[in-house]
């Protein structure tokens, strides 16, 4: 059976207006915030309206073309200076994912060749559209490079939505499941439903089930004994930031869920884009894992789960270490341990 993904865009720009998935709403509705407003997308980002590395990325590189265009005409150097404020603003956003910074940072390279505001507006838009096809010309190879990982009949686990609802499209760990079924082979997947925000079972079931592709929704708890009993030959996660080491920042859930694999000796596959790598970053303690508030835990659909007057402790990301990772499949190749070689040799495209 062809593979017919039928999954509509998670964000699109045009003419100076954003459009992306209010995620928040899904699986109930499918709904769409449109703006011209930069500040309305810093808000869907840091309101999870849209999430996941490379979207946030995305996002973020055309909330600066839509400031750019926002700019009266005024002297060059005033516009950069109101251009470094957005950008300050924009990044301090959400603070794991590093392709939000990258995203920024490429957007005011680019914008710094300008000798004129118009050209400021220009530089500004392209690149924000370039970071944004690039996304999913880089998941399509991930699509491509993972798939052979993957055999006719195999079930495969992952947890969060690394899928095209984090990414411009076709996901990072998605992209190797959706290439494999385009060419006719059989995979099930078991989607961890990803406590508290809940975005397997809300985001990546909806969008596999939507894809035709067989899909189970697990609780969180339940990965040791569904990964002994239920013949998991691949676990695949996506990232939100990797360190030049090969420390991988993702959902929470996911390092304990690296045990499991280990445990058990299930491969365990990492797809991402090379910019979610961060070569300055060398181990788990040179960046800042998200914490969000206790609420988010500790209420379900406006209803608390736990007494009155006690806390939560509410980590949005774990770091699972490199001893626990197969390899990282990335639109460039698959960079296999030892890590501290193969993820620098892999981000200059010596592989
Ligand atoms: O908090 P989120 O929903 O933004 O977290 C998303 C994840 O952890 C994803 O696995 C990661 O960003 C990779 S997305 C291709």
């Amino acid at each position: 059976v062809a593979l017919k993904l039928n999954l509509p865009r998670t964000i699109e720009y045009s003419e100076g207006r954003v459009r992306l998935i209010n995620q928040l709403l899904l699986p109930d509705r499918l709904e769409y915030i449109e703006t011209k407003d930069w500040r309305r997308v810093a808000e869907a980002i840091k309101k999870m309206e849209i999430r996941g590395a490379p979207a946030i990325g995305v996002a973020a590189a055309m909330a600066l073309a839509l400031a750019a265009r926002s700019l009266s005409p005024m002297p060059l150097e005033k516009a950069l200076s109101y251009m470094r404020d957005v950008a300050e603003k924009v990044k301090s956003t959400r603070p794991t994912a590093v392709n939000l910074f990258w995203a920024v940072d490429r957007v005011m390279a680019a914008i710094s060749k300008a000798g004129n505001v118009e050209e400021l507006v220009e530089l500004a838009e392209k690149e924000a559209i370039k970071i944004w096809r690039e996304d999913e010309e880089c998941n399509r190879r991930i699509g491509e490079i993972g798939e052979r990982l993957i055999g006719d009949g195999d079930t495969v686990m992952t947890i969060c939505n690394a899928g095209s609802l984090a990414t411009s499209y076709y996901g990072t760990a998605t992209a190797p499941i959706y290439k494999a079924v385009e060419k006719g082979k059989k995979v099930r997947v078991i989607a961890l439903e990803t406590r508290p925000y809940l975005q397997g079972a809300r985001l990546t079931a909806w969008e596999l089930s939507r894809a035709g592709i067989e899909v189970y929704v697990i609780t969180d708890n339940q990965m040791g004994i569904v990964a002994q009993r239920e013949n998991v030959s691949l676990i695949i996660v996506g990232a939100d930031r990797i360190t030049r080491t090969g420390y991988v920042a993702n959902k929470i859930g996911t390092y304990p869920l690296s045990l499991v694999a280990k445990d058990l000796g299930i491969p365990f596959y990492v797809a991402a884009p090379t910019s979610t790598i961060d070569l300055k970053a060398e181990g788990p303690e040179d960046f800042e894992i998200e914490r969000r508030p206790s609420e988010e835990l500790l209420y379900i659909y406006g209803k608390r789960i736990a007494p009155e007057g006690v806390e939560a402790i509410y980590y949005a990301f774990d770091i699972t270490p490199p001893k626990l990772i197969s390899g990282i499949i990335t639109e460039k190749g698959i960079a296999y341990p030892p890590f501290p070689k193969s993820i620098p040799r892999i981000v200059e495209g010596e592989d």
